[in-house]
């Protein structure tokens, strides 16, 4: 029998999870170039969340379906779709949609799910893995041996760039604001942990260096720790500017650039590869090589089930989630 409806979390007023209500959605026919996904996974990402709040920049009218990134299997092909058959498994996502049992997606949106991740692994991926890499490979050119300071090394971005670091035979030196959060940093390959919070921060990194400092620091956290993160960079050092997790843009001191002679790097790791196909596709095959590896194999801290998406909203306002948080299909 034909299914005529699936189930879907959907974002009803502008006033942040709590207005999430699980409901009934028609399926609909496909249009030329789409195509239907069971969804399996879908990761949860903060813009997911500012965007029930309508803070995030890309703002959607309620009724919507929140959810960026997923992985499923291929339920059914527009005619016109020749790269993709019934049954793949496949990641991929859009700008929301992938908190529901079923999503319709253009086919370029899709990759295939390499076998070495599951579908819960696979929609928390490629986001933040295309991120470290643009980052650490791209902008910084890490090298084997160089040493890295990863701030937030728990979270989404920052525990996979532990990993590629990890792999790319780099000194690793991640921060992790509780014991939890630490254990879980050097589980995905830090050779040091360090709370944000110590005083000493920098002091201690340049004792982990030989007093030198780091060649790279990676931040996707901002505020006060990026300061005190450039008091621990070494001369000639560059500076990844990832993100401001901590809600503060950090106003970094020119002259102390130039003494130090490091460089700032502001980073769009998405914004990159749409700008330069090149770089889209040699990061495609970088990547899809990495997967297959295990490398940047995301840690799950909490999972949930769709008639809980609110929930998963929620646990993304408390600082409490290691690497990723999931929904998870029944
Ligand atoms: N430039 C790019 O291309 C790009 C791509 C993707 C994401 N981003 C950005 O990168 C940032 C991090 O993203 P993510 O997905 O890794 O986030 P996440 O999973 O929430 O992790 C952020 C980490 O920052 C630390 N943190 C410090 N102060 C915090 C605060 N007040 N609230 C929450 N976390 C705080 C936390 O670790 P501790 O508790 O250990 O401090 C946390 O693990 C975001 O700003 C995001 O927009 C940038």
């Amino acid at each position: 029998m034909t299914q005529i409806s699936y189930r879907a979390a959907i974002c009803t007023a502008l006033s942040g999870p709590d207005s999430i209500r699980i409901e009934d959605q028609a399926v609909l026919p496909l249009q030329p170039g789409q195509v239907r996904l069971a969804v399996k996974a879908a990761g949860l990402n903060f813009p997911d969340l500012l965007m029930t709040y309508g803070k995030y920049q890309f703002r959607p009218e309620p009724p919507f379906v929140p959810g960026m990134e997923l992985a499923g299997e291929v339920l059914e092909v527009a005619p016109d779709v020749t790269r993709w058959r019934v049954g793949d498994r496949v990641s991929g996502g859009n700008k929301n949609g992938a908190f529901a049992e079923q999503i319709i997606l253009d086919a370029t949106l899709l990759r295939p799910l390499s076998a070495a991740l599951s579908f819960e692994e696979g929609a928390c991926w490629q986001a933040a893995a295309v991120t470290a890499w643009h980052a650490l490979h791209d902008k910084a050119d890490l090298k084997a041996g160089e040493s890295v300071l990863v701030l937030g090394a728990s979270g989404g971005v920052g525990m996979a760039a532990v990993g590629l670091a990890r792999h790319r035979d780099a000194v690793v030196i991640g921060t992790g604001s509780t014991a939890e959060k630490r254990a879980a940093i050097l589980a995905a390959g830090a050779d040091h942990v360090l709370d944000p919070a110590d005083p000493d921060l920098a002091a201690k990194v340049k004792g982990l260096t030989g007093g030198k400092g780091v060649d790279v620091v990676y931040d996707p956290v901002g505020g006060d720790l990026a300061i005190t993160a450039t008091r621990a960079i070494a001369y000639g050092g560059r500076y990844l500017i990832v993100g401001f997790a901590s809600g503060t843009i950090p106003q970094f001191p020119a002259n102390h650039a130039m003494i130090k002679g490091y460089s700032l790097i502001g980073l769009r790791a998405g914004e990159s590869s749409r700008r330069d196909p090149d770089l889209a596709e040699r990061t495609r095959i970088a990547l899809t090589a990495l997967a297959d590896q295990g490398v940047m194999r995301p840690h799950i801290s909490h999972r949930f089930a769709l008639d809980q998406a609110a929930d998963a909203l929620k646990v993304m306002e408390t600082r409490s989630v290691i690497g990723r948080a999931v929904i998870t299909m029944a």
